[in-house]
């Protein structure tokens, strides 16, 4: 279709061969030749990041940072990466040490970036349980996030990545533009706070991740306009879904998104988008295609009543139409009281949600609760009007 087509000739453009893992050459920049600091016992290797990519990145226009297979590396302090034309070859294990004086900030972040190649055979082990004593996600509230990339251009994170366990979120591409993430493991504790991955901008690409945590598996965020992901398997997880949108008051700027071929097994959503009923703006031409669904609470739902705690009043104008939720098989878990779907809409200007399309859907109720559906309007159930 033709944003499938749009996203993949602008990628392709900027990638070649990025499916393979290649292996570190030469020129790398080796972490290994940058001492880590010993500290009250703990040694430490962030400085040793950190020092190679101000010495040979920066400074010597080196194009490979590595840190090498074999070896597990632990980490303490972080910084800020930036810069562009390079690549952040990962293949040896990062061990996220458990810090409590770090409560905030994410472990490898890059601002402004263009053309950063993430990639690698190796780990990144979070700890993330050691942030939540007693599965507590009040104890260290701003505990550090694992990658974030910012306002970047061109970004890949490929290979054969894992992620385990980060004390918050895992991957955010926050308004990054023509970027694509693919054959990343994520593996987190079955609890809040510990998204997948988060993506907002234009053109990007998210295909052949897995995800098994207790939050959002692959999730878009505000604003996006054109974001392509598939072959997705979410494992657990809160589901794919949008939003929230509008918890500080925000706007939202959504359009042509498509997911397709996913597996979701016991996650409390299936496709789900979510805001705030303060939420202004638009969320439009969405295709969520090819979902296979197992044991899951709720499957379709577009809420516009999300909210931590007591809803503030309905005072939003959010615009939601051209949606299609097509080719769905499965079942919702046969535990499961809630509608297969919840199509709670503002009544804004009396519009509503316009071009709802449920397509060729064959997923079974759990206890055969009726759909729930207010202020919207399209085809494929019985009870849309
Ligand atoms: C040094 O390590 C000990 C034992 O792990 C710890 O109790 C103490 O807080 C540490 N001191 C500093 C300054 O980090
Ligand atoms: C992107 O960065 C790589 C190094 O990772 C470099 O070889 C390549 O030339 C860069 N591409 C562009 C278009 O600058
Ligand atoms: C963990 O939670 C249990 C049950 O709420 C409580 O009894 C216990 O004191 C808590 N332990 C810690 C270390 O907070
Ligand atoms: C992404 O594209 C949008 C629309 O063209 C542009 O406004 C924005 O500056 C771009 N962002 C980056 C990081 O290049
Ligand atoms: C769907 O995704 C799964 C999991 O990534 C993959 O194994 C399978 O090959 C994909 N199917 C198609 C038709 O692409
Ligand atoms: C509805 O959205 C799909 C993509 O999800 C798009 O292909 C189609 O052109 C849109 N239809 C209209 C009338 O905009
Ligand atoms: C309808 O869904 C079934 C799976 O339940 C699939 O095999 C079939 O190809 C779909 N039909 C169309 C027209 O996409």
């Amino acid at each position: 279709m033709k944003l499938n087509w749009l996203i993949i000739s602008i990628i392709g453009a900027v990638i070649p061969g990025s499916t393979f893992v290649e292996s570190a050459t030469i020129a790398a920049c080796n972490i290994l030749s940058y001492p880590p600091t010993t500290k009250n016992g703990t040694t430490d290797y962030g400085p040793s990041i950190w020092a190679a990519y101000n010495d040979c990145i920066k400074t010597k226009q080196s194009d490979v940072l590595l840190v090498p297979a074999g070896k597990t590396f632990d980490v303490n302090v972080f910084g800020t990466l930036g810069g562009s034309n390079w690549k952040f070859q990962l293949d040896g294990t990062l061990n996220f040490l458990f810090n409590p004086a770090v409560n905030s900030g994410t472990l490898l972040i890059w601002s402004h970036a263009t053309n950063v190649t993430l990639t690698g055979t190796g780990t990144i082990v979070g700890n993330g349980a050691l942030w939540r004593p007693n599965n507590s996600v009040t104890a260290y509230p701003s505990r550090p996030r694992l990658i974030r990339f910012q306002q970047s251009e061109s970004i890949i994170i490929t290979g054969k990545l894992v992620l385990l366990n980060s004390p918050m979120f895992h991957i955010t591409l926050d308004t990054c533009n023509n970027s694509l993430v693919e054959g990343v493991r994520i593996v987190a504790d079955n609890i809040g706070a510990t998204d997948g991955i988060d993506i907002s901008g234009n053109n990007n690409i998210v295909r052949n991740v897995a995800v098994q945590n207790g939050d959002e598996c692959v999730t878009v965020k505000s604003p996006a306009n054109g974001i392509f992901v598939e072959n997705v398997v979410c494992t657990l997880t809160g589901g794919c879904q949008m939003g929230t949108f509008g918890a500080t008051g925000g706007v939202a700027a959504v359009e042509n998104i498509h997911y397709r071929n996913v597996t979701m097994i016991g996650s409390q959503t299936a496709a789900y988008i979510k805001s705030y009923p303060t939420t202004n703006g638009y969320i439009r031409n969405v295709l969520y295609e090819d979902f296979k669904v197992e044991n899951t609470l709720y499957v379709f739902g577009i809420n516009t009543y999300w909210c931590h705690g007591t809803c503030p009043a309905a005072t939003g104008n959010l615009a939601i139409s051209n949606v299609t939720f097509q080719n769905f098989v499965g079942s919702q878990a046969s535990s499961s009281a809630r509608p297969v779907v919840l199509l709670q809409c503002l009544n804004d200007n009396g519009d509503g949600c316009k071009d709802i399309h449920f397509v060729n859907d064959s997923v079974t109720s759990g206890k055969g609760v009726a759909d729930t559906i207010s202020y919207a309007c399209g085809t494929g159930r019985p009870s849309l009007p």
